[in-house]
């Protein structure tokens, strides 16, 4: 068992695991697929889904060997003090409670004592009264117009999450209708050029800004907040900032000095992650004035659902842990550095975006939670695209290149199907026949005797051979209602943390992205007193000091 200053390469469990891959490098896919008890065994159903992992460089040994590493991880015990409210996360000496912001009203989940439901609860039915009269127009702007079009500002965990479930939710039903009339944007990057995008066609006149940052410190997300203040006050005066501009923060005193009423801000708390913060107010309140409460409330549901399995199934049915030991043991044992996520679905299509965050700000660490230095790599590089586009993009690789393992998400009905007279099959059935096809493709491949039969000319055997043996996984999906939506996160979140309790590290800290915050400012300065004083450049080496010289003299940007 890994004690609080060993590693969990240092226990029996992981060198049996280390031991085992020789055992697995014997078996090709091609056989253990043939193995329709090992197959039956590596089907997981729960609430509608269904996870299929036959097509992992797995055995039912490897199952319950990776089942004893999250033993001698202690992953019941991190588990239960995830949901504890302990402050797993020491490094900040916080809790870890994403969970509690879709609890059910009746739940109690506790952070340093206090049950923190209720207070969920409250900022819940005030998004919810607050959406409802921006989409009835009750509430209106300055110039007495209804506010149709919504700017939610962010950057990080205050972006991709949302992102990805409005993505996903555009074109659902039953979203469709309730978003009907209404345009719900993003602005994220500092560039400038997204400022212009995001305004395009909106009118101050009608449009919303929602402000939203854990901190309300992030450099990227104040500038944009303040041009787009400064795009309300130039058409409608300083005191319109108060009908057009919103906040969600922990920080309700930055909030306020911003000029930003605080009875117009919806918080969160700082036991809530930003790269797990999309339950909060940070996705709730842009989704709700797009989509109304009542469909993000479906949302809430789904994931609720899937914290339920987490916490209460035994780890051998349970899909985060299985999906996570599963991702440890492709990364730690089998040496595969990262993952393709492979949704057969465009509405997914910002999913890879937001989980290459929760994964790799979450698992990328080069020491252990009690800070030693760890002899293995943790995390993985996620990546992904929907299919079919990524076939005809990056798949030579996966075919016959690397070795990468992949996540196929399907859905069984299409949120729009269509069928035209005289095809075969529907669109949706065109797709998912991709979706069923591609993993039997990755994992039997394509022997040189097997072109031999087909009469491939010996020069081109080579390079037609699919040698196969390459892993991945299924997870098929009913539909992709705001319900399955919330499942899907949620399972991804759990995996994260699943992969992380089993490594021994911090997965709720972010470290590693501070520094670069540094950075910008010395740059920042120089830049300011060299086009308002023409002062030299100092303190940067000599690539750095040729680039910013370049810059400097030939750019046009307007002097301040
Ligand atoms: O990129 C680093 C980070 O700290 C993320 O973890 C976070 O989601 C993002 O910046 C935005 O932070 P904030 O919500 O405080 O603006």
């Amino acid at each position: 068992m890994a004690s609080s200053t060993s590693l969990i390469c240092d226990t029996e469990a992981w060198k049996d695991l280390k031991g085992h891959v020789e055992d697995i490098k014997k078996n090709h896919l091609r056989d253990l697929m043939s193995d329709v008890n090992r197959c039956q065994s590596m089907m997981m159903e729960f609430d509608g889904l269904l996870l299929d992992y036959s097509r992992q460089g797995a055995t039912v040994e490897t199952m319950d060997k990776l089942l004893n590493l999250a033993k001698d991880a202690q992953l019941t015990e991190k588990i239960s003090r995830m949901f504890n409210g302990e402050h797993i996360n020491s490094t900040e000496n916080r809790s870890v409670l994403h969970v509690a912001l879709r609890a059910p009203k009746d739940a109690v989940i506790k952070a340093d004592g206090k049950n923190v439901v209720p207070e969920v609860w409250n900022v819940l039915d005030k998004i919810k009264e607050f959406s409802e009269k921006i989409r009835s127009g009750s509430w209106v702007g300055a110039t007495g117009k209804p506010l149709k079009d919504v700017i939610a500002i962010g950057i990080g965990g205050s972006f991709l999450g949302p992102l990805f479930v409005h993505t996903a939710l555009q074109t659902d039903p039953e979203a469709l209708e309730c978003a009907k009339g209404r345009q719900l944007r993003f602005l994220a990057n500092i560039d400038p050029v997204d400022v212009a995008r995001n305004i395009n066609g909106f009118n101050p006149e009608t449009t919303l800004v929602v402000v939203v940052s854990k901190t309300f410190t992030t450099a990227e997300t104040m500038l944009n907040a303040r041009t787009l203040r400064e795009w309300i006050t130039a058409a409608l005066g300083a005191s319109a900032v108060a009908k057009h501009m919103v906040a969600v923060s922990t920080n309700l005193a930055l909030v306020e000095k911003f000029g930003i009423n605080p009875k117009n801000a919806f918080a969160f708390w700082d036991w809530v992650g930003g790269r797990y913060s999309v339950c909060s107010a940070v996705g709730v309140l842009p989704l709700s004035l797009q989509y109304g409460f009542s469909v993000v409330e479906k949302f809430l549901r789904g994931a609720s659902s899937i914290d339920q399995h987490f916490q209460s199934t035994p780890f051998e049915k349970n899909i985060p842990v299985l999906l996570g030991l599963l991702s440890v043991w492709n990364v730690s044992f089998l040496g595969y550095p990262a993952r393709a996520i492979l949704p057969y679905s465009q509405a997914l299509e910002k999913f890879a975006p937001h989980i290459q965050q929760v994964s790799m700000e979450s698992n990328g660490k080069g020491v252990s939670i009690d800070g030693l230095p760890l002899p293995f790599e943790t995390g993985e590089i996620d990546f992904g695209e929907p299919g079919t586009n990524g076939q005809h993009s990056f798949y030579q690789l996966i075919h016959q290149g690397r070795i990468i393992p992949c996540d196929f998400i399907g859905v069984v009905k299409s949120q729009q199907p269509v069928y035209l007279k005289g095809e075969i099959v529907s669109n949706h059935d065109e797709l998912m026949s991709n979706f069923f096809a591609q993993p039997d493709a990755l994992a039997y491949g394509k022997t040189p005797e097997q072109l031999q039969k087909e009469n491939v000319s010996e020069n081109l055997i080579p390079h037609k051979t699919f040698s196969g043996n390459r892993p991945s996984l299924s997870l098929l999906l009913p539909e992709l209602s705001a319900y399955n939506v919330g499942q899907l996160l949620a399972i991804y979140e759990h995996r994260v943390a699943v992969q992380g309790f089993v490594w021994g590290i911090n997965s709720f800290d972010q470290w590693g992205v501070e520094l670069g915050k540094i950075l910008a400012t010395q740059v920042r300065k120089q830049l300011h007193s060299s086009r308002t004083q023409g002062t030299a450049l100092e303190g940067f080496n000599y690539s750095t000091t040729t680039l910013l010289k370049r810059y400097l003299e030939t750019s046009s940007e307007p002097q301040m």
